[in-house]
C-alpha cells in the first residue's frame, strides 16, 4: 500500500529527461523478454541491482550488455519501448525525453535506421493508445564505438529529426565514461549541433576527466548528464563551474543511479547539494529506472528527505524542469498551463 507521501510524488506531475531505453526495462517486462528467449538462461539478478546492492561501474555496464543479448529483435524493441512510456505514465511523468542507442544486430537482420524507426513507432502508438505523456527521442552516440559510428549516428538523428515532425529533438553522447576520449568526437557532436540538435552530453562521470570536459563544455552541450566530477571540491576544476554557470546548463542528476554505481558515496554525499545551493538548474531523472529498481517518483523522495526539502520546494523543482526540456516554445507553454491546473488538487488548496 501506498502512504501519502508516496501517492504525492507519484501524483505530483513530473518532467523525464535523462533515461536511457534498455535500462528503463522493468522486472515484468524481463520476465516478457526472457521467456521469449529461455535458451538465454537470464536470472532477474543479472539485469538489475535492487535494494541495499551496489556494483562498480564497470559491473553496471556489464548489466547492459546482458540486456542487449535480451532485446535483440524490431519486435523486443517495440515492446520493451511501449512498457516503459506506460510505466512513465503510471508513475505521474507526463513528458518524457527517452535516449537509446541504435544497434545493429547482424543475427536478426535490425539495422541502426530500423531501430530508430521503431522507436518512433513505439511512441506514436503510446500516443494513439492516448496516454497522458508526451515523448520525444534523444538518439544515443555510444562512445566506446569511435568517430566514425558517432557520425553516421548524428546523420541518423538528423534523418528522422527531419521527417519526424519533432519527435526527435536530440543527441545524447553516453556509455562506458572510462573507454575513449570525448575530444575525439568533437566534430560529430559539432555536426550535431549546428544542424539543429539539441545537445546532452555525459561528462565528468568519473574522476580525472577535466580535460575532456573543458573540451566539450566548449561547444557547449545544451545539458549535461550527471556532472559528478566538475566542481574542485571533488577534484574537478573552477574553470569547468564558471563555464557551467556562465551557459546556464541544466543538470540531470539521477542520485540512485550514481549511489548503486558507486561514483557517489552516499545520498547525502550527492553533488545535488552543491549545485541546489548554487540555484543552478538542476532536474531530477533516473537513467536507468530498471537497473537501478527506481522510479522518479521515488528519486523525488528520496531528495526531499535526504536534503530536507519540503513538497513546495519539490513541486517548483518539478515545475522549473519544464524549461530545461528540448520541447517547442508551445508545448513548454502547455506544460506549464497542466503543472499549475494540476497544483490546486495536489496541495489540496487554491493555488496562489
Ligand atoms: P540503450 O542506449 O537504450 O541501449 O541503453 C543502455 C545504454 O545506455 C548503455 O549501453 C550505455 O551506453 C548507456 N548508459 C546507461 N546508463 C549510463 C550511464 O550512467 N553512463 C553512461 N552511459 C550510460
Ligand atoms: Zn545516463
Amino acid at each position: 500500500m501506498e502512504n501519502e507521501v508516496d501517492l504525492f510524488y507519484r501524483q505530483m506531475p513530473k518532467v523525464e529527461l535523462h533515461a536511457h531505453l534498455n535500462g528503463s526495462v522493468s522486472f515484468s517486462t524481463i520476465e516478457k523478454l526472457t521467456a521469449r528467449k529461455p535458451h538465454l538462461n537470464i536470472e532477474h539478478n543479472m539485469t538489475a541491482i535492487c535494494s541495499g546492492q551496489r556494483r562498480t561501474l564497470d559491473e553496471c555496464f556489464q548489466v547492459f550488455k546482458v540486456i542487449h543479448q535480451l532485446v535483440d529483435t524490431e519486435e523486443d524493441i517495440l515492446m520493451v519501448a511501449k512498457d516503459v512510456i506506460r510505466q512513465f505514465a503510471d508513475d505521474g511523468v507526463k513528458y518524457l525525453e527517452l535516449r537509446s542507442t541504435p544497434r545493429e544486430e547482424k543475427n536478426t537482420g535490425m539495422t541502426r535506421r530500423s531501430y530508430v524507426q521503431t522507436v518512433i513507432e513505439a511512441i506514436s502508438q503510446c500516443g494513439n493508445e492516448g496516454l497522458d505523456i508526451e515523448v520525444r527521442f534523444l538518439v544515443s552516440v555510444d562512445r566506446r564505438h569511435g568517430f566514425e559510428v558517432a557520425m553516421e549516428t548524428v546523420k541518423l538523428a538528423e534523418d528522422f529529426m527531419l521527417s519526424t515532425d519533432g519527435l526527435v529533438v536530440g543527441l545524447d553522447l553516453s556509455g562506458d565514461p572510462t573507454v575513449g576520449h570525448g575530444g575525439d568526437l568533437l566534430p560529430a557532436l559539432q555536426k550535431a549541433k549546428n544542424c539543429g540538435l539539441k545537445l546532452s552530453l555525459h561528462m565528468s562521470e568519473v574522476p580525472s576527466q577535466v580535460d575532456e570536459s573543458e573540451l566539450l563544455l566548449n561547444i557547449p552541450p545544451d545539458r549535461i548528464g550527471h556532472g559528478t566530477f566538475l566542481h574542485p571540491e571533488v577534484g574537478g576544476a573552477q574553470s569547468l563551474v564558471d563555464k557551467v554557470t556562465m551557459n546556464n546548463i541544466p543538470l540531470e542528476l539521477c542520485l540512485t543511479s550514481n549511489v548503486k554505481g558507486q561514483t557517489v558515496s552516499s545520498y547525502s554525499n550527492h553533488h545535488f547539494l552543491y549545485w541546489y545551493n548554487k540555484g543552478h538548474p538542476v532536474v531530477i531523472c533516473t537513467d536507468d529506472r530498471g537497473v537501478f529498481c527506481t522510479e522518479l517518483s521515488r528519486e523525488y523522495q528520496l531528495v526531499a528527505s535526504t536534503f530536507g526539502l519540503s513538497q513546495e520546494d519539490m513541486w517548483s523543482l518539478s515545475h522549473k524542469a519544464i524549461d530545461y526540456t528540448f520541447a517547442s516554445a508551445s508545448l513548454k507553454e502547455q506544460l506549464h498551463r497542466r503543472w499549475l491546473e494540476l497544483r490546486p488538487s495536489l496541495f489540496q488548496t487554491v493555488p496562489n
